[in-house]
């Protein structure tokens, strides 16, 4: 069977290194692929977003299986137009990416489903929402309706804080039409898990607990990223507890779904706040995470192709995953600056002392093969993966193989995994 996977990033990267371990796979794409994919698989020029030219390549190379890695695709109805031609496409239908394309939708879901959820209002002009913020007060939290790359949310501790969001939303047009309707939710205290779950329509397989960690600086500060590291799994949320867990804030959603004639089939991606009074659902996304992605792969001893053709024709009932027991940790190396602006074009060497030991993985994210050598090319370059023993292992291990990778102007947060550590006592 030939795949092709779509995106560029460390998680795509994982992708093919993840499926080029399944049985019976001949060849591997990556559209458009990074400099990581480049040596393990074949990187096709077009974008994500290209959606004709790719269904094009996939009829032409006679894919098997289709797997797209980010949210663009799947909200453009890369799924639907694979299926169309024939080809089977591990993600939800465009219809069903809007619990992820759009917040106000996923609110609407959440309430018909019973899920757990921060309670919110959503607007469509400036005026409603500022007389909400009034009546409300500060905090609260502040969300462009649409996709805005993970920075479409304030959180607004001031009344100053909330009329600025709302003006950069409204009048700014800072998110384009991502922000035309914006939710103002209450602000939830506690601590953030991810519970990511396969589906096929009617039945979810959970994975592993992860945490991602999203600020750019130590101790949750900073502005937001990407993500700059993630571990798996988070004890906050324990393998005792994923099955309830998929019982309140999965299976409830894959039934609405159905409901609706668009049953949900792919990843569906939780991220919980677990509050005082019990989790509650922050949004949901409807792919991997990266980088919670990275982590939770070299923990995935099942075959990754069967699973996903599973939930793409609905038999996921026949499927038990197999999870290695060991904990895996990720470190997101980025380019000094980034969120905001950064240089580019560092070249990147270590790969093969750092890979030297047993279960640890770089994964590629922004960079490019040029002859021999990686260079970066974008924010998050790298992300060093390790297995351990538990969580203090496999930190120590990934952290020892950062030591290996020599990049100028490279940054990386130095606690990823503390608050697991802190929750076991260890830390
Ligand atoms: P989202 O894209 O909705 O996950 O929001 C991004 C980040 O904003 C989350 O990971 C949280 O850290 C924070 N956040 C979102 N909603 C809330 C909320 N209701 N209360 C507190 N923090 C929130
Ligand atoms: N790491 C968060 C995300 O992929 O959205």
């Amino acid at each position: 069977m030939r795949i092709l996977i779509i995106g560029s990033g460390g998680r795509e990267h994982a992708l093919a290194w993840k499926l080029r371990q399944c049985r019976g796979i001949e060849e591997i794409y990556v559209a458009p692929g990074n400099g990581g994919t480049a040596s393990i698989a074949v990187n096709v020029p077009i974008a994500d977003s290209d959606i004709d030219a790719l269904v094009a390549f996939a009829k032409e190379k006679n894919i098997g299986l289709v797997v797209p890695g980010p949210e663009l695709p799947l909200t453009l109805g890369v799924t639907d137009a694979m299926q169309k031609a024939g080809i089977a496409c591990f993600g939800p239908s465009a219809a069903c990416a809007r619990l992820e394309g759009s917040k106000s939708f996923a609110k609407e879901i959440m309430k018909a489903a019973g899920v757990p959820t921060a309670a919110a209002g959503v607007f469509t002009d400036l005026e409603s929402a500022r007389a909400f913020a009034a009546a409300h007060g500060a905090p609260l939290v502040i969300k462009a309706d649409g996709l805005a790359a993970g920075k479409g949310v304030v959180v607004a501790m001031t009344a100053r804080e909330i009329e600025d969001a709302l003006s950069l939303m409204f009048t700014g047009k800072a998110f384009g039409s991502a922000s035309s309707t914006v939710l103002m939710e209450e602000f939830l205290r506690g601590e953030e898990v991810s519970l990511l779950c396969f589906c096929d329509g009617k039945n979810a397989v959970p994975l592993p607990s992860a945490q991602d960690h999203k600020t750019v600086y130590d101790g949750d500060t900073g502005p937001n990223t990407g993500g700059m590291g993630a571990y798996s799994p988070a004890p906050i949320l324990p393998d005792s507890k994923l099955e309830s867990m998929a019982d309140l804030v999965i299976r409830p959603v894959l039934a609405e779904m159905s409901r609706r004639g668009t049953p949900f089939k792919g990843i569906l991606y939780a991220g919980l706040m677990m509050t005082a009074e019990g989790p509650k659902v922050l949004e949901y996304n409807v792919r991997f995470g990266d980088p919670e992605c990275q982590p939770l792969l070299m923990r995935l001893k099942t075959d990754l192709a069967e699973v996903m053709l599973a939930c793409a024709g609905g038999t996921l009932d026949r499927i038990s995953l197999e999870i290695d027991p060991r904990s895996a940790l990720g470190v997101v190396l980025a380019a000094r600056g980034y969120p905001g602006s950064y240089p580019k074009g560092m070249p990147i060497t270590g790969f093969d002392e750092a890979e030297k030991e047993d279960g640890v993985a770089v994964f590629q994210a922004g960079t490019k093969k040029i002859g021999g050598s990686i260079v970066s090319s974008g924010g998050r370059v790298l992300c060093v993966t390790a297995l351990g023993q538990d969580l203090g292992e496999a930190q120590s291990r990934a952290y020892q193989a950062v030591t290996c990778i020599t990049m100028e102007n490279c940054q990386f947060r130095s606690d990823i995994g503390l608050k697991g550590l802190r929750r076991l006592g260890l830390a």
